[in-house]
């Protein structure tokens, strides 16, 4: 069954450009299309950043513990339809069955949190350097919050974005991946479900550029206070150039080159199993997956063959099914991922077998897709420090391997592409993990588990190259979605001058014991 879909914006669908439709196809069967996908234009985005504008003071005074009702609803609404969302999520863009139902529950663990956070959403009282003054803070919701967000967790991610967001009294423009807009339009249908009021979410379908053209409007004409972006390094600079030149900051989730570094004291069978997942759970295309193994001369080895073992082992193909690899997104990932394979070059050994589509005439043992974006698992050991494969980010099922003699040595490594999200290190030693923590320049850091699979409630973000500091998830978050305002009340009935009128007591500092 394909779906028609158009945007939704104050409550009413409104159709596309005529003309512009985007197929959405299952990936893991090209012949069926999940959805035909109106797109719309630029000044529709623009309109729907109006629309939100107008509608975000009225929910912005709705008390906080109300609005966090609303996202109470929202999570009972996602988790009583976990099922057919995640098997949504699967049609759409292959994400395996077992990792959907899991993305469908990082949006009611999002509920969960901050649920509550509508009846604390705290501000301070601040003691005055004066007498019969108060000091206070409050946090006030930015505006309106335009959202853009990436189709390898199509409704998880936005969530992160949306669920804080609303509950701090933004109103919100989507703009979710074209090839993972019909899972948008569920999550978008789960959410008005729970009783937003018309024009607080509103959800544009259109493609990036457009999406650009859009904000560049909207920003100029006021209507957005702040933007989320997740997707590829290159976007988010153009994206942070744009918000810049509007003196604001966005929230910038971008790529990473994650390092797994292995120690010589390390569980070598749980460090296999961890950069099997990291590498190719979600068919490699987390931001959060394993970009190159770092591990120790000594066990070099032994963890290469025991990980090539693992991958030639490991279950691909149908993603209804008990797999740990699906298909990749989408024909536009595919393609992409093809120039990837080119970086592999002679002085490289690829250690898995064999490379690029699985066909009939590139088959692989235990198969079970037809058809499809399905790709051999790759692992290349002998990655140089040069190599653009180990500086680049290379979303897909593709794993580089190096070794290593010292821990700095490791972390020199580790640091090297100038990403900086999420790292890991395997190892039984505590001086090692710790030295790890402070050397890397990632956001985050796993000690004896994978790079990807970061729980709801930690501050989720990176540096550098994956992106502008800023953080999502748990309080970390509301930090986007709030500005401090800060109030100065006095009573005393006169002009107290701060810095000038203030009690002095005076030490006699030339005191000595
Ligand atoms: C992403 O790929 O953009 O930590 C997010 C993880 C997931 C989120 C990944 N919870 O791997």
């Amino acid at each position: 069954m394909t779906d028609e879909i158009i945007s939704v914006i104050g409550g009413k669908q409104t159709s596309g450009t005529p003309g512009d439709v985007y197929e959405s196809v299952n990936p893991a069967h090209l012949d069926e299309v999940v959805a035909r996908v109106g797109l719309a234009d630029a000044e529709t985005f623009a309109a729907a950043c109006r629309t939100a504008a107008a509608a975000q003071t009225k929910w912005a005074a709705v008390p906080a513990p109300v609005r966090g009702r609303v996202i109470a609803s929202i999570g009972r609404l996602v988790e009583a339809n976990a099922e057919t969302l995640a098997r949504l999520v699967t049609r759409e863009i292959g994400k395996p069955y077992a990792e959907a139902l899991g993305e469908v529950r990082e949006i009611v663990d999002t509920c969960d949190f901050f649920l509550g956070e509508g009846r604390r959403l705290y501000g301070q009282t601040v003691p005055s350097e004066m007498p019969d003054k108060s000091l206070f803070t409050f946090r006030v919701p930015v505006g309106v919050a335009a959202v853009i967000t990436a189709g390898n967790f199509p409704v998880a991610v936005p969530s992160w974005y949306l669920v804080p967001a609303l509950l701090a009294g933004n109103a919100v423009v989507w703009k979710p991946a074209e090839y993972a807009a019909a899972s948008a339009h569920a999550l978008h249908r789960l959410f008005t479900a729970a009783g937003l009021p018309d024009g607080v979410l509103n959800l544009v379908l259109t493609d990036g550029a457009t999406a650009y053209r859009g904000l560049e409007t909207a920003l100029g004409e006021g209507t957005v206070h702040k933007v989320g972006f997740t997707g590829s390094t290159e976007v988010g600079r153009r994206i942070g150039e744009l918000c810049g030149r509007h003196l604001q900051s966005p929230c910038l989730e971008l790529g990473g080159k994650n390092p797994m570094v292995v120690m010589p004291d390390a569980d070598l069978d749980l460090a296999v199993e961890g950069a099997l997942f990291a590498g190719f759970g979600t068919a490699g295309q987390r931001c959060t997956s394993l970009g190159t193994v770092i591990v120790h001369e000594s066990v070099r080895e032994e963890f290469l063959t025991r990980y090539t073992r693992a991958v030639a082992d490991a279950a691909i193909g149908d993603p209804s099914g008990d797999v740990l690899c699906g298909p990749l997104l989408d024909e536009r990932f595919a393609a992409r991922f093809e120039e990837y394979l080119g970086w592999i070059g002679p002085h490289h050994s690829v250690v898995s077998g064999p490379v690029g589509r699985i066909t009939p005439d590139n088959p692989r043992r235990n198969f079970t897709g037809e058809g499809g974006l399905y790709y051999h698992p790759v692992v290349v050991d002998g990655v140089r420090p040069d190599d653009r494969l180990f500086l680049e980010e290379t979303f897909g099922p593709i794993v580089g391997v190096t070794g290593f003699t010292t821990l700095e040595e490791a972390i020199g490594l580790a640091n090297r592409p100038g990403y900086g999200l999420s790292s890991s290190i395997y190892t039984t030693d505590p001086k090692a993990a710790f030295r790890f923590r402070s050397g890397i320049g990632a956001g985050m850091v796993s000690v004896n588990n994978s790079t990807s699979g970061a729980e709801a409630h930690l501050p989720f973000g990176g540096n550098g190259k994956s992106g502008n500091g800023s953080r999502q998830s748990g309080v970390w978050v509301l930090d986007q979605f709030t500005r401090w305002q800060a109030l100065n009340w006095d009573y005393s009935g006169r002009l107290q001058k701060a810095q000038m009128d203030v009690a002095e007591i005076i030490p006699d500092l030339d005191f000595r014991l």
